[in-house]
């Protein structure tokens, strides 16, 4: 299928490459053109950093995927340089990820153990609206791809929560996670109902622990709980140990970090593409206890007048840990309108003495 630059999203600024990109504002790449990478996430490797995301086009037809996934290379964080899209969608009629699907939250880790780079992203199949919840994974031998895409699932079937112990491992136990009422009144299905076909799959993050072991988070039961599960050592399938976490917190767009033996997770509640206000949460251990530690955000965004009480317009997405005391919390502010005109925020992590975290708009 032949597709337009203007229908691709792909527009030339005229204006010069800018060497500084400021938050909520259009972000430029060297040759000028606007960056086009939403949801996505900062790779560090070899002294480069590989910005990546999803690459959005004109109108409400952004809200689906139509080119795929977009990264830019960059040695500063400042100029990025267009890698083109590294996974694409597919034009054969009944691929998982077709031109149509819903392919959202990419997330790339590298594996020293096998020497790849692998992608996992949230992935609805074509026509089914958000109902499939599924993940998709794909892996390249570069961290400019292209990206391989192997296959989607639902995590973790036929395998227990580790966090339901032995002795209560019967089905009068599934039988109490089958469904919960949402805040909204609405019905929401629980681990106990998807224990035959897989976990339910949507927002989601990966998170590479400083053993190598990785970990995929995502928004499950409905998005009424998060899972945390173990991925393998080649990062390209699961163990089959998961535990439930933030249950029945409704918590989606989840965002991961590490700082002196805390594990920091930030977040925001279930609103679909509206702004809400953001939460955090902390543990010793990815598999939890995790702590709930109120909404880290402050400051005003200027643009738009809006608070913490709605994350200055956005939505949390990625931490990059860019060093030892530089920590980098990404966000997106969306435009379900016009999802290429989404905006960009970053901003500085401070780590509080009293174990919680803040990011102030600047
Ligand atoms: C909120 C999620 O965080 C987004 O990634 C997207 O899935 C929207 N919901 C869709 O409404």
């Amino acid at each position: 299928m032949k597709r337009s630059l203007a229908a691709m999203g792909l527009v030339i600024c005229a204006c010069a490459a800018q060497a500084m990109q400021k938050n909520g504002e259009v972000w430029h790449d060297t040759a000028g053109h606007v960056v086009n990478a939403h949801g996505g996430g900062v790779l560090a490797h070899g002294g480069k950093y590989y910005l990546y995301g999803e690459h959005k086009v004109y109108g409400r037809a952004g809200n689906k995927a139509h080119v795929g996934v977009h990264m830019y290379s960059s040695e500063d964080l400042e100029s990025w340089k267009d890698e083109g899209a590294v996974l694409k969608v597919e034009d054969k009629v009944g691929s998982d990820i077709e031109d149509g699907c819903v392919l959202e939250r990419p997330k790339i880790l590298f594996c020293e153990k096998t020497g790849k780079f692998v992608m996992f992203f949230h992935l609805e199949l074509k026509g089914q609206g958000y109902k499939a919840a599924r993940v998709g994974i794909a892996v390249a031998d570069k961290p400019t791809g292209p990206y391989v895409f192997l296959r989607s699932l639902r995590p973790n079937a036929g395998q227990w929560p580790m966090n339901v112990p032995e002795e209560a491992r019967t089905e009068a136990t599934k039988g109490k996670f089958l469904s919960a009422t949402t805040p909204w009144g609405g019905k929401a299905s629980l681990w106990g109902a998807h224990f035959d076909g897989g976990q339910m799959s949507r927002d989601m993050t990966l998170f590479k622990d400083d053993d190598g072991r990785a970990w995929h988070v995502f928004a499950s039961e409905d998005n009424s709980t998060v899972h945390v599960s173990e991925l393998t050592d080649d990062y390209l399938g699961y163990t089959g140990r998961w535990w439930r976490i933030a249950e029945l917190d409704w918590t989606e767009a989840v965002a991961i970090c590490k700082k002196n033996g805390w594990y920091y997770l930030i977040g925001s509640g279930c609103t679909g593409w509206k702004p809400n206000a953001a939460r955090s949460y902390r543990a010793r251990s990815m598999t939890g206890p995790w702590e709930r530690t109120g909404n880290p955000c402050a400051g005003v965004n200027p643009a738009n007048g809006l608070g913490p009480e709605l994350t200055w317009g956005g939505q949390s997405n990625y931490i990059l840990k860019k060093s030892e005391d530089e920590y980098i919390a990404m966000f997106d502010i969306w435009k379900p309108e016009n999802q290429v005109d989404s905006r960009l925020v970053w901003l500085p992590v401070t780590f509080n003495s009293d174990g919680t975290i803040s990011i102030k708009w600047k």
